[in-house]
Parts: C-alpha cells; sequence; structure tokens
C-alpha cells in the first residue's frame, strides 16, 4: 500500500513537472524538482484513534528521553514554544510524528522544520541563530529528517553526527537549507536511508564516493550546491531519481551510471561534464526524463532503447553530430536539443513520435527541408528551428501555424519559403515576422533571396567549408556560420 501511494505521489510529482517544463518553455534552468516525502510512515496522530491507550501515571506517553531530545531540538530552531507542552507526541503540531510500541510509550519516528507549502506548516526556523541540536541522535526510532530554509543566515556544514542515525534514518532532507562545506562522509554510514535531498546548499568537495553503500536509496538530490569532481560509481538498484543539476562537476558521465536501471529521473544539467554520452545508457529502459543539458559534452547523439523517455534535454552541448536515434522513444513528450551545433537533416524518424509536444532544434547547423509529416503531430504545441539551414517550403498548414502561433519559431533559415497559396499568410505574424517570404512558383530548386540581408556579408565563405565544426560553443558564432550556410546555399542555387 505505502509503496503504491508512493509510486502515485512520483507520478504525480513527474507529471506537475512535465506540465512545467512546457509551460516555462525549458529554456531556463529547468529544475525538475520531485520531493519523495516518506509518506509511508504511519502516524498514530492521524491514523490511530488517540483513545485507549493506558495513561501511565505520570501522564507521559513519550519515551523521556526523546521528549528531551525533541525539546533540544524545537529550541535549537527557536521553537521554544514547544517545550510548554507536556507531551510531544500528543503535542499535534505538524511536523512531529510518533509510533507506539507495544508498551504504549510513544517513539519519535519524524521531525521536519520549514514552510513547505501553506497546507503543510512545519514549525519554522528562527534563520538568524537555527543549529540542528546534536539531540536527533538521542532519537533512536526516527526514520525521517526533513530540514527546510532553516538555517539561511547561519551557515554551517551538514553536521558528521547525523551518521549516528545510521541504524533507522530513512529519510534525510536538508534542502535549501544554509549548509556549507563538504558532504560528510558520515552520511554514508545511513546505510538504511531511500532518499537524500541536500539540493539547494552551498555544498563543496566531491560527491562522496562511500554514497555507494547506500544500496537502498532511491532518491539522491545534490543539485544547487558547489559539488566539484567527477559522478562517483553509485550501483544501488532501487535508485529512481539522481539530480546532480547546477554544480561543478567535471569528467565524464561515468558507465556506471548505465547499471542503475531502476532510474526514472537523471539530471545531470548545468555541470561541467565532458566525454560522449556513455552507451551504456542505452540499457535504462525505466528512465523518463534526461536533462544533460548546458554540459561540453560531445557526441555522437547516439540514444536508443530508452523506451519509457517523455523529456529528453541535451540543448547546450556542443555535440557536433548529426541528429539520429529516437527509435523506440514512443513517449517522448519534449524534446531539447537546442544550440549543440547538429548537422544534416532532420530525420523523418522524429515524425513517428506522435506523442512530442514540444520540439526545439533551434540554434544549430541543421539543414534539407522540414519533414512534411512533422504537421500529424496533432499534439505538437511548441517548435523551435529558428537559426538553422534549412530550406524549401514551410509544410505547415493553417491549422497547425494558428494552434503555436507565436510558439512556432522558423526565422534565421534563409532557404525557407511558404507557399502563397496555402493561405495562412493572412493570421501568420509568426512566418511573416521571421523574414520568411513565398516560394517563387515554377522550378522547386528557387529559393526566396528576397529577405536575404547582407549584413553578415563580410563573413568569408571560405570558411563554411569548415563551419560544421566549430569549436566554439557561443551562441553569436553559431549564428554567424548558420548565416553562412545558409549564404552558401544562396550561391548554390542562383549559379
Ligand atoms: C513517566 O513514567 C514512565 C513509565 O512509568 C517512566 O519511564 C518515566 O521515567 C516517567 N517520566 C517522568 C518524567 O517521571
Ligand atoms: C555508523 O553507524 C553505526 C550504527 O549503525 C554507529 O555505531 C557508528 O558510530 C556510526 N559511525 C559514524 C562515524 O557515524
Ligand atoms: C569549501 O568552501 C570553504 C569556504 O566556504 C573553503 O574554505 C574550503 O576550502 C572549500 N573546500 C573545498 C574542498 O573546496
Ligand atoms: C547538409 O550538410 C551536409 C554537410 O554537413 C552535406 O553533406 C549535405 O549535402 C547537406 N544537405 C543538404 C540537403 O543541403
Amino acid at each position: 500500500m505505502a509503496g503504491r501511494k508512493k509510486k502515485n505521489n512520483f507520478l504525480l510529482s513527474f507529471l506537475t513537472l512535465i506540465i512545467l517544463a512546457a509551460g516555462l518553455l525549458v529554456q531556463i534552468s529547468t529544475s525538475f524538482t520531485v520531493i519523495m516525502s516518506d509518506t509511508g510512515v504511519p502516524s498514530p496522530l492521524i491514523d490511530v484513534p488517540q483513545t485507549g491507550f493506558s495513561i501511565t501515571k505520570n501522564g507521559s506517553r513519550t519515551h523521556p528521553d526523546e521528549q528531551a531530545a525533541v525539546y533540544d531540538i524545537m529550541r535549537a530552531t527557536g521553537n521554544d514554544w514547544a517545550t510548554d507542552i507536556p507531551d510531544v507526541c500528543r503535542g499535534r503540531w505538524h511536523g512531529i510524528e510518533c509510533m507506539p510500541d507495544k508498551d504504549n510509550v510513544f517513539h519519535v519516528v519524524s521531525l521536519s522544520f520549514g514552510a513547505l507549502s501553506d497546507d503543510t506548516a512545519f514549525p519554522t526556523c528562527d534563520p538568524t541563530r537555527s543549529f540542528i541540536s546534536s539531540s536527533v541522535t538521542k532519537l533512536p526510532h526516527l526514520r525521517t529528517l526533513f530540514f527546510y530554509r532553516c538555517l539561511g543566515q547561519n551557515p554551517q556544514p551538514v553536521p558528521a553526527f547525523l551518521g549516528l542515525l545510521g541504524q533507522t534514518l530513512q529519510t534525510l532532507v536538508l534542502r535549501d537549507n544554509g549548509h556549507v562545506g563538504p558532504i560528510p562522509m558520515q552520511v554514508a554510514n545511513l546505510t538504511k536511508l531511500r532518499v537524500l535531498d541536500l539540493h539547494g546548499n552551498n555544498l563543496n568537495g566531491s560527491v562522496p564516493a562511500q554514497l555507494n553503500r547506500i544500496t537502498g536509496l532511491r532518491s539522491l538530490d545534490l543539485s544547487g550546491n558547489r559539488l566539484t569532481g567527477s559522478i562517483p560509481e553509485l550501483s544501488s538498484p532501487v535508485l529512481n531519481v539522481l539530480d546532480l543539476n547546477q554544480n561543478h562537476l567535471t569528467g565524464s558521465i561515468p558507465d556506471s551510471i548505465g547499471s542503475l536501471s531502476a532510474l526514472k529521473k537523471l539530471d545531470l544539467s548545468r555541470n561541467r561534464m565532458s566525454g560522449s554520452i556513455p552507451a551504456s545508457m542505452n540499457g535504462l529502459t525505466n528512465l523518463v526524463l534526461l536533462d544533460l543539458s548546458y554540459n561540453h559534452l560531445s557526441g555522437p547523439m547516439m540514444l536508443k532503447g530508452l523506451v519509457s523517455l517523455e523529456a529528453l534535454i541535451l540543448k547546450g552541448n556542443p555535440m557536433g553530430s548529426t541528429l539520429q536515434g529516437f527509435k523506440g522513444m514512443k513517449d517522448l513528450m519534449i524534446l531539447v536539443l537546442s544550440d549543440m551545433d547538429l548537422i544534416g537533416p532532420i530525420p523523418g524518424s522524429l515524425t513517428k513520435l506522435a506523442n512530442l509536444r514540444v520540439v526545439h532544434l533551434d540554434g544549430n547547423q541543421l539543414n534539407g527541408s522540414i519533414p512534411e509529416k512533422l504537421k500529424e503531430l496533432n499534439h505538437l504545441s511548441e517548435l523551435r528551428l529558428n537559426d538553422n539551414c534549412l530550406t524549401g517550403m514551410v509544410p505547415f498548414g493553417r491549422d497547425l501555424v494558428w494552434r503555436m502561433r507565436r510558439k512556432l519559431k522558423l526565422h534565421n533559415n534563409n532557404g525557407l519559403c511558404y507557399d502563397p497559396d496555402s493561405g495562412f499568410q493572412d493570421n501568420l505574424g509568426a512566418l511573416l515576422d521571421s523574414g520568411i517570404g513565398y516560394c517563387s512558383t515554377g522550378s522547386s530548386s528557387s529559393r526566396t533571396v528576397q529577405h536575404a540581408s547582407n549584413f553578415y556579408g563580410w563573413f568569408p565563405s571560405s570558411s563554411t567549408g569548415s563551419s560544421h565544426k566549430p569549436t566554439t560553443s557561443s551562441l553569436t558564432l553559431r549564428r554567424i556560420l548558420a548565416y553562412a550556410c545558409s549564404t552558401l546555399l544562396l550561391l548554390l542555387t542562383s549559379t
């Protein structure tokens, strides 16, 4: 039951993020956050009637040592009010969960802090003086420890003493919590962990290789820190989420990532990773989201076998390869391959991905014509093909252009033109603004030249021969190169 609930939560969050991704056009940092709360922990405060427990003579139900520890932890976060509560497990504040043992003594299993949302009002922390009290180690039944935005103005390392909770702790979330310094090795002592979330701190140093010891880890989120070094080998067979985005990680993607067969979300975006995408990744048949954008990865791009993939985001890696693959990616909805120095044609195989909603191929050197069958993608709501070397007639009709309107971007492809008889020019500012003119009637090889400006006329045409493998990823240079290859095309077709 708990397992199913968790899965549903995951899928729900995932749907939300897909919608988010589509909504935000995936152009800025896409931080696909999945918080997997440990809802599997039964809470007597919710699930069990509050009457019927035998009350001990002194009126206490919570184990006294744990009660004292909770007081310490609450005081350390500026929540002194809690020390007036005679029995913390019966205090009924959000953020504490307890379980009774067979003698009806309550044990604290979960503590949470921070205003996550309006309806989960965990105790907030005083950010100027909060710290994590070492009394958490006096809670021998603790499964979940959750701190959100607690220590912001009082930056501290992640306490090494957390490693002492290795017997029980399953969820450790220290999110946007103001931690600095390295991830302490002792965290790897938490071998029962399922969720480790240290997102949004200022952690530096490397990702501890010892995390590999946590074989039941389902979600590892170390995104939004300043971690350096390369990604260590991880081998948890149940890892669903690996999110290391927005760090300073270098080196190549380890082959061993292909052995994480349960992965659903892999986000390594906005790091400094190099090398090519390892072929082993094609074995990740459960992967739903793959985001490797804004690294220094090189080609070739040989993705296949990712049969569950719904979002593929590789933007901003200068791969310099042709567009290929996509075989079997029947669920793909979001494809973002902008600014990758891609060459050659848009493959017809792309038009077989019937669920595509968002396609960004802009800022490359793609040539040839736009595949006619693209218009048969009924869910397509956003298409960017601008800043390429595409030629020929835009094969879209009034319906599709009307549906996408400003989300159809075709500008800076000097070989594109549209059919004056298609009748869509009336409402099509999008196309008209893009500098695309009518196709000349008659010879299909003739191109429109009416909008060709000579702004870049100084660009030496001899360099177009080598323009397909630029060594820099500067957007401006790529635009110039794209312009140069369309200029070459104009020259060729007019002779
Ligand atoms: C309350 O009673 C329990 C069990 O009888 C005992 O273990 C605990 O020490 C008592 N607590 C206090 C504060 O006297
Ligand atoms: C690691 O966890 C064990 C219990 O699982 C504990 O006895 C030991 O002290 C912990 N070590 C560190 C360094 O936290
Ligand atoms: C981490 O940052 C601190 C300053 O916040 C610095 O003193 C320390 O050397 C850094 N460590 C590494 C491994 O970069
Ligand atoms: C596209 O560019 C490649 C070189 O990158 C060239 O070999 C090919 O002929 C071009 N195709 C078209 C249709 O212009």
